[in-house]
Protein backbone atom coordinates (compact mmCIF):
# COMPACT_ATOMS: atom_id res chain seq x y z
CA UNK A 1 0.00 0.00 0.00
CA UNK A 2 1.35 3.54 -0.71
CA UNK A 3 0.46 6.58 0.83
CA UNK A 4 -1.74 8.52 -0.53
CA UNK A 5 -3.08 11.29 1.82
CA UNK A 6 0.04 12.27 3.86
CA UNK A 7 0.54 9.85 6.93
CA UNK A 8 -2.43 7.56 6.32
CA UNK A 9 -1.57 4.39 4.77
CA UNK A 10 -5.12 2.71 3.88
CA UNK A 11 -5.84 3.23 -0.03
CA UNK A 12 -8.49 5.41 -0.70
CA UNK A 13 -11.82 4.40 -0.82
CA UNK A 14 -13.51 4.07 -4.29
CA UNK A 15 -17.00 3.95 -5.28
CA UNK A 16 -17.78 2.50 -8.40
CA UNK A 17 -21.18 2.50 -10.14
CA UNK A 18 -21.40 -0.33 -12.72
CA UNK A 19 -18.90 -3.14 -13.70
CA UNK A 20 -16.33 -2.38 -15.79
CA UNK A 21 -13.79 -4.50 -18.33
CA UNK A 22 -11.79 -6.73 -16.72
CA UNK A 23 -8.25 -5.06 -17.03
CA UNK A 24 -9.84 -1.82 -15.29
CA UNK A 25 -11.20 -3.64 -12.57
CA UNK A 26 -7.81 -5.69 -11.86
CA UNK A 27 -6.35 -1.73 -11.80
CA UNK A 28 -8.58 -0.37 -9.50
CA UNK A 29 -9.01 -3.23 -7.22
CA UNK A 30 -4.66 -2.91 -6.86
CA UNK A 31 -5.01 0.48 -6.24
CA UNK A 32 -7.73 1.41 -4.10
CA UNK A 33 -10.28 0.31 -1.51
CA UNK A 34 -13.39 -1.19 -3.26
CA UNK A 35 -16.56 0.42 -1.03
CA UNK A 36 -19.02 -1.80 -3.28
CA UNK A 37 -19.31 -4.77 -5.44
CA UNK A 38 -19.61 -3.00 -9.14
CA UNK A 39 -22.60 -4.64 -11.58
CA UNK A 40 -23.68 -5.02 -14.83
CA UNK A 41 -27.01 -3.18 -13.74
CA UNK A 42 -27.61 0.05 -12.59
CA UNK A 43 -27.28 0.80 -9.04
CA UNK A 44 -30.61 1.91 -7.46
CA UNK A 45 -30.97 5.45 -5.76
CA UNK A 46 -29.82 4.03 -2.36
CA UNK A 47 -27.07 2.18 -3.73
CA UNK A 48 -26.30 5.31 -5.62
CA UNK A 49 -26.31 7.88 -2.79
CA UNK A 50 -24.75 5.45 -0.43
CA UNK A 51 -21.92 4.77 -2.42
CA UNK A 52 -21.03 8.79 -2.84
CA UNK A 53 -21.10 9.27 0.76
CA UNK A 54 -19.23 6.18 1.68
CA UNK A 55 -15.91 7.42 -1.10
CA UNK A 56 -12.80 9.36 -1.31
CA UNK A 57 -13.15 9.34 -5.29
CA UNK A 58 -15.90 7.78 -7.52
CA UNK A 59 -16.57 6.51 -10.91
CA UNK A 60 -19.98 6.82 -12.90
CA UNK A 61 -21.70 6.47 -15.89
CA UNK A 62 -23.86 8.47 -17.96
CA UNK A 63 -27.04 5.87 -16.68
CA UNK A 64 -26.41 7.36 -13.21
CA UNK A 65 -28.01 10.71 -12.72
CA UNK A 66 -25.96 13.14 -9.88
CA UNK A 67 -28.06 14.84 -8.41
CA UNK A 68 -27.99 18.25 -5.91
CA UNK A 69 -29.48 14.99 -3.53
CA UNK A 70 -26.73 12.13 -5.03
CA UNK A 71 -24.34 14.42 -3.34
CA UNK A 72 -25.92 15.94 -0.20
CA UNK A 73 -23.77 13.70 2.07
CA UNK A 74 -20.67 13.28 -0.66
CA UNK A 75 -18.04 13.79 0.75
CA UNK A 76 -16.10 13.21 -2.40
CA UNK A 77 -12.58 14.54 -4.10
CA UNK A 78 -13.49 13.42 -7.22
CA UNK A 79 -16.42 12.28 -9.42
CA UNK A 80 -14.43 10.35 -12.88
CA UNK A 81 -17.63 10.08 -15.31
CA UNK A 82 -17.03 7.08 -17.45
CA UNK A 83 -17.98 8.86 -20.65
CA UNK A 84 -17.28 11.83 -22.97
CA UNK A 85 -20.82 13.40 -21.99
CA UNK A 86 -21.66 14.42 -18.95
CA UNK A 87 -25.25 15.45 -18.96
CA UNK A 88 -26.08 13.17 -15.96
CA UNK A 89 -24.28 15.10 -13.63
CA UNK A 90 -25.13 18.41 -11.82
CA UNK A 91 -22.12 20.40 -12.43
CA UNK A 92 -23.02 23.41 -10.21
CA UNK A 93 -24.01 20.69 -7.42
CA UNK A 94 -20.65 19.63 -7.59
CA UNK A 95 -18.68 22.48 -7.42
CA UNK A 96 -20.29 23.64 -4.72
CA UNK A 97 -19.41 20.86 -2.74
CA UNK A 98 -16.04 21.39 -3.99
CA UNK A 99 -15.91 18.05 -6.11
CA UNK A 100 -13.99 17.78 -9.30
CA UNK A 101 -15.83 16.48 -12.39
CA UNK A 102 -14.00 14.93 -15.37
CA UNK A 103 -14.92 12.77 -18.34
CA UNK A 104 -13.33 10.95 -20.82
CA UNK A 105 -12.70 12.47 -24.44
CA UNK A 106 -10.38 11.81 -27.61
CA UNK A 107 -10.21 7.85 -26.70
CA UNK A 108 -13.85 7.26 -27.89
CA UNK A 109 -13.48 9.43 -30.89
CA UNK A 110 -12.74 6.99 -33.39
CA UNK A 111 -15.13 4.50 -31.40
CA UNK A 112 -17.78 6.30 -32.09
CA UNK A 113 -17.31 7.54 -35.63
CA UNK A 114 -16.90 4.36 -36.63
CA UNK A 115 -20.38 3.51 -35.19
CA UNK A 116 -21.85 6.74 -36.87
CA UNK A 117 -20.69 5.12 -39.97
CA UNK A 118 -21.76 1.69 -39.09
CA UNK A 119 -25.48 3.13 -38.76
CA UNK A 120 -25.16 5.11 -42.28
CA UNK A 121 -23.97 1.32 -44.02
CA UNK A 122 -26.51 -0.48 -42.42
CA UNK A 123 -29.55 1.83 -43.14
CA UNK A 124 -28.35 3.30 -46.54
CA UNK A 125 -27.90 -1.05 -47.56
CA UNK A 126 -30.77 -2.14 -45.29
CA UNK A 127 -28.10 -4.36 -44.00
CA UNK A 128 -30.40 -5.70 -40.65
CA UNK A 129 -33.47 -6.07 -42.91
CA UNK A 130 -31.13 -8.81 -45.10
CA UNK A 131 -29.74 -10.12 -42.18
CA UNK A 132 -33.24 -10.97 -41.18
CA UNK A 133 -34.32 -12.50 -44.52
CA UNK A 134 -31.61 -14.52 -44.05
CA UNK A 135 -32.19 -15.89 -40.55
CA UNK A 136 -36.11 -16.14 -41.29
CA UNK A 137 -35.03 -19.10 -43.91
CA UNK A 138 -37.44 -17.69 -46.39
CA UNK A 139 -34.66 -16.46 -48.61
CA UNK A 140 -35.24 -18.10 -52.54
CA UNK A 141 -31.48 -16.50 -53.90
CA UNK A 142 -30.53 -13.34 -55.24
CA UNK A 143 -33.25 -11.09 -56.62
CA UNK A 144 -32.58 -8.07 -59.03
CA UNK A 145 -35.28 -6.07 -57.19
CA UNK A 146 -34.40 -7.25 -53.45
CA UNK A 147 -33.71 -4.44 -50.53
CA UNK A 148 -32.38 -1.84 -52.94
CA UNK A 149 -30.67 0.56 -50.79
CA UNK A 150 -29.02 4.01 -51.87
CA UNK A 151 -25.83 4.38 -53.12
CA UNK A 152 -23.15 6.86 -50.75
CA UNK A 153 -20.80 8.30 -53.40
CA UNK A 154 -21.44 11.71 -54.40
CA UNK A 155 -24.13 12.43 -51.66
CA UNK A 156 -24.18 15.14 -49.02
CA UNK A 157 -23.71 14.26 -45.70
CA UNK A 158 -24.24 17.27 -43.23
CA UNK A 159 -22.57 16.58 -39.81
CA UNK A 160 -24.22 18.99 -37.07
CA UNK A 161 -21.92 19.58 -34.15
CA UNK A 162 -18.28 19.52 -35.13
CA UNK A 163 -16.23 18.57 -32.31
CA UNK A 164 -13.91 16.17 -32.50
CA UNK A 165 -16.29 13.20 -32.98
CA UNK A 166 -18.23 15.53 -36.04
CA UNK A 167 -14.60 15.40 -37.05
CA UNK A 168 -13.48 11.99 -37.04
CA UNK A 169 -17.16 11.38 -38.95
CA UNK A 170 -16.40 14.17 -41.73
CA UNK A 171 -13.23 12.63 -41.85
CA UNK A 172 -14.43 9.02 -42.83
CA UNK A 173 -16.94 10.57 -45.51
CA UNK A 174 -13.41 11.02 -47.59
CA UNK A 175 -13.64 7.58 -48.70
CA UNK A 176 -16.80 7.48 -49.46
CA UNK A 177 -16.44 10.50 -51.61
CA UNK A 178 -19.11 12.70 -50.36
CA UNK A 179 -19.15 16.68 -50.34
CA UNK A 180 -19.68 17.51 -46.27
CA UNK A 181 -21.50 20.00 -44.74
CA UNK A 182 -21.33 20.51 -41.35
CA UNK A 183 -22.71 23.61 -38.96
CA UNK A 184 -21.77 24.06 -34.88
CA UNK A 185 -22.23 26.61 -32.78
CA UNK A 186 -18.71 28.17 -32.81
CA UNK A 187 -18.41 30.32 -36.02
CA UNK A 188 -16.14 28.40 -38.12
CA UNK A 189 -12.45 28.45 -38.75
CA UNK A 190 -12.31 28.86 -41.91
CA UNK A 191 -8.36 27.80 -41.88
CA UNK A 192 -9.10 24.89 -39.89
CA UNK A 193 -11.75 23.34 -41.85
CA UNK A 194 -10.25 20.87 -44.11
CA UNK A 195 -11.10 22.15 -47.83
CA UNK A 196 -14.44 20.02 -49.07
CA UNK A 197 -16.26 21.15 -45.99
CA UNK A 198 -18.48 23.57 -46.08
CA UNK A 199 -20.66 25.76 -42.92
CA UNK A 200 -24.34 25.92 -43.60
CA UNK A 201 -26.71 27.41 -40.97
CA UNK A 202 -29.15 24.81 -39.83
CA UNK A 203 -32.02 25.18 -42.05
CA UNK A 204 -29.75 24.93 -44.92
CA UNK A 205 -27.84 22.10 -44.22
CA UNK A 206 -31.02 19.95 -42.98
CA UNK A 207 -32.59 20.93 -46.52
CA UNK A 208 -29.11 20.08 -48.32
CA UNK A 209 -28.33 16.97 -47.06
CA UNK A 210 -28.74 13.35 -47.98
CA UNK A 211 -27.28 11.98 -44.63
CA UNK A 212 -27.91 14.17 -40.75
CA UNK A 213 -25.62 12.88 -38.56
CA UNK A 214 -25.77 14.78 -34.98
CA UNK A 215 -22.74 15.23 -32.96
CA UNK A 216 -23.80 17.56 -30.04
CA UNK A 217 -23.53 17.58 -26.74
CA UNK A 218 -26.99 17.18 -24.81
CA UNK A 219 -27.76 20.89 -23.48
CA UNK A 220 -31.29 22.73 -22.65
CA UNK A 221 -30.04 24.19 -26.02
CA UNK A 222 -29.61 21.42 -27.62
CA UNK A 223 -32.38 19.35 -25.72
CA UNK A 224 -35.37 18.51 -28.78
CA UNK A 225 -33.28 20.63 -31.28
CA UNK A 226 -34.59 18.40 -33.95
CA UNK A 227 -38.19 18.36 -34.13
CA UNK A 228 -41.14 18.54 -36.09
CA UNK A 229 -39.67 22.17 -37.86
CA UNK A 230 -36.50 20.92 -38.58
CA UNK A 231 -37.18 17.14 -39.67
CA UNK A 232 -40.34 19.23 -42.21
CA UNK A 233 -36.85 20.70 -43.86
CA UNK A 234 -35.35 17.67 -45.15
CA UNK A 235 -35.54 15.78 -48.06
CA UNK A 236 -37.64 12.78 -48.33
CA UNK A 237 -34.54 10.98 -49.31
CA UNK A 238 -32.88 11.42 -46.75
CA UNK A 239 -31.65 10.01 -43.16
CA UNK A 240 -30.85 10.72 -39.80
CA UNK A 241 -28.28 9.40 -37.39
CA UNK A 242 -27.75 9.82 -33.87
CA UNK A 243 -24.98 8.39 -31.99
CA UNK A 244 -24.80 11.72 -29.64
CA UNK A 245 -27.53 11.68 -27.07
CA UNK A 246 -31.00 10.60 -27.19
CA UNK A 247 -33.24 13.93 -26.20
CA UNK A 248 -31.46 15.70 -28.93
CA UNK A 249 -34.21 14.55 -31.61
CA UNK A 250 -37.86 14.70 -30.33
CA UNK A 251 -38.07 10.99 -31.28
CA UNK A 252 -42.08 11.67 -31.63
CA UNK A 253 -41.81 13.36 -34.21
CA UNK A 254 -39.56 11.74 -36.19
CA UNK A 255 -41.45 8.19 -35.81
CA UNK A 256 -44.44 10.22 -37.32
CA UNK A 257 -41.85 11.86 -40.30
CA UNK A 258 -40.89 8.12 -40.82
CA UNK A 259 -44.82 6.64 -40.61
CA UNK A 260 -45.44 9.46 -43.51
CA UNK A 261 -42.57 8.93 -45.21
CA UNK A 262 -41.19 12.40 -44.96
CA UNK A 263 -37.88 10.47 -44.10
CA UNK A 264 -36.45 7.65 -45.89
CA UNK A 265 -34.45 5.85 -42.72
CA UNK A 266 -32.85 6.81 -39.35
CA UNK A 267 -29.91 4.93 -37.86
CA UNK A 268 -30.39 5.63 -33.87
CA UNK A 269 -28.04 4.69 -31.02
CA UNK A 270 -29.56 6.59 -28.44
CA UNK A 271 -32.82 7.62 -27.42
CA UNK A 272 -35.11 10.02 -25.60
CA UNK A 273 -35.77 8.02 -22.56
CA UNK A 274 -33.36 5.28 -22.23
CA UNK A 275 -34.07 2.63 -22.37
CA UNK A 276 -38.04 2.92 -22.74
CA UNK A 277 -38.10 3.01 -26.60
CA UNK A 278 -41.10 4.84 -28.63
CA UNK A 279 -43.43 1.86 -29.37
CA UNK A 280 -43.42 3.55 -33.22
CA UNK A 281 -39.93 2.82 -33.58
CA UNK A 282 -39.87 -0.88 -33.39
CA UNK A 283 -41.84 -1.37 -36.28
CA UNK A 284 -40.67 0.96 -38.90
CA UNK A 285 -38.36 -1.60 -41.19
CA UNK A 286 -36.41 1.66 -42.17
CA UNK A 287 -34.33 2.04 -38.83
CA UNK A 288 -31.33 0.37 -37.67
CA UNK A 289 -31.44 0.84 -33.35
CA UNK A 290 -28.64 -0.06 -31.78
CA UNK A 291 -27.99 -0.28 -27.36
CA UNK A 292 -25.85 2.72 -27.06
CA UNK A 293 -22.84 0.97 -27.94
CA UNK A 294 -21.06 4.05 -29.40
CA UNK A 295 -17.64 4.10 -27.67
CA UNK A 296 -18.23 -0.47 -27.16
CA UNK A 297 -15.13 -1.52 -28.17
CA UNK A 298 -13.13 -3.39 -26.05
CA UNK A 299 -9.40 -1.19 -26.00
CA UNK A 300 -11.53 1.94 -25.94
CA UNK A 301 -13.67 1.17 -22.92
CA UNK A 302 -10.25 0.09 -20.97
CA UNK A 303 -8.94 3.19 -22.28
CA UNK A 304 -11.87 5.13 -20.76
CA UNK A 305 -11.40 3.53 -17.46
CA UNK A 306 -7.77 4.22 -17.24
CA UNK A 307 -8.21 7.97 -17.79
CA UNK A 308 -10.69 7.61 -14.90
CA UNK A 309 -8.04 6.25 -12.42
CA UNK A 310 -5.61 8.99 -14.03
CA UNK A 311 -7.52 11.67 -13.19
CA UNK A 312 -8.15 10.06 -9.88
CA UNK A 313 -4.86 9.47 -9.17
CA UNK A 314 -4.20 13.60 -10.09
CA UNK A 315 -7.38 14.72 -7.58
CA UNK A 316 -6.14 12.57 -5.15
CA UNK A 317 -2.34 13.26 -4.83
CA UNK A 318 -3.28 17.46 -5.24
CA UNK A 319 -2.55 17.76 -8.65
CA UNK A 320 -4.89 18.69 -11.66
CA UNK A 321 -7.11 16.79 -13.53
CA UNK A 322 -6.47 16.61 -16.93
CA UNK A 323 -9.83 15.97 -18.31
CA UNK A 324 -11.95 18.51 -15.74
CA UNK A 325 -15.06 19.38 -17.17
CA UNK A 326 -15.75 21.88 -13.49
C1 LIG B 1 -21.28 7.91 -24.23
O1 LIG B 1 -22.41 8.08 -24.55
C2 LIG B 1 -20.37 8.92 -23.79
O2 LIG B 1 -20.76 10.08 -23.57
O3 LIG B 1 -19.20 8.58 -23.63
C1 LIG C 1 -18.28 15.53 -28.65
O1 LIG C 1 -18.93 14.69 -28.08
C2 LIG C 1 -16.84 15.62 -28.71
O2 LIG C 1 -16.13 14.74 -28.18
O3 LIG C 1 -16.39 16.57 -29.33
Amino acid sequence: MRAIFGTTMSPPALYVSRLLPDPVMTAIRERFHLINVPEDAVPTETELHAGLSAADAAICTLTEPITELALAQARLKILANYAVGYNNIDLQAAARKHIVVTNTPDVLTDATADLTWALILAVARRVVEGDALIRSGSWRGMTPTQLLGFDLSGRVLGVIGMGRIGRAVAERARGFRMQVLYHSRQPPDTDKTPEGWTYRRLEHLLAESDIVSLHVPLTPATTNFIGPEQLALMKPTSMLINASRGPVINEAALVEALQQGRLTGAGLDVYEREPLLNPGLVSLRQVVLLPHIGSATLATRVRMGMICLENIDAVLNGRPAPNRVV
